[in-house]
């Protein structure tokens, strides 16, 4: 395991749109143990490969404390409307109000090819729309709520 070099703010590869997963391998495990190393280092709530220059499509959240992995993670459902405030380690020393859907269901495979579904209501919303996001190259600064900008932050 190892600690990978978090990409932020004008890198290009954040822009860009991450491929699925086809082989759940050795080399799938390797990334993953170094993004979940990654986050815990930087007190994230989650990141996406792209976020460490893998331009695939993996996710690693950290749900309450546990490491939920999201391999080619889709969005099935969502309902209702959420406007709170949202950070990412790509964009550090900011944040701002976004708008997004209070609830998702999302589908996503384990590391070992297993299909599951997730529900998750604001936070958890808020966090599987904004991973999801970055797979397509698409940033939280890109979906604020009207009227709402980026402001510093202290973290
Ligand atoms: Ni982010």
């Amino acid at each position: 395991m190892a600690l990978r070099t978090i990409r932020t703010d004008d890198d290009p590869i954040l822009r860009k749109k991450s491929r699925p997963v086809e082989n759940f391998d050795e080399r799938l495990f390797e990334l993953l143990d170094d993004m979940k190393d990654t986050l815990i280092k930087a007190e994230g709530l989650g990141l996406a490969a792209v976020q460490v220059g893998v331009l695939r499509r993996v996710v690693i959240i950290n749900m309450d404390g546990k490491f939920v992995e999201l391999i080619n993670p889709e969005i099935v459902k969502q309902e209702g409307e959420q406007k709170e405030a949202e950070g990412c380690l790509s964009l550090p020393r900011r944040a701002g109000v976004t708008k997004r859907p209070y609830s998702v269901r999302i589908h996503a495979f384990d590391r070992f090819g297993k299909k599951h579904a997730y529900n998750g209501t604001e936070l958890m919303a808020r966090c599987f729309c904004h991973e999801i996001d970055h797979l397509d190259g698409i940033l939280y600064s890109d979906r604020l709520a009207p009227g709402e900008t980026l402001y510093p932050t202290e973290g």
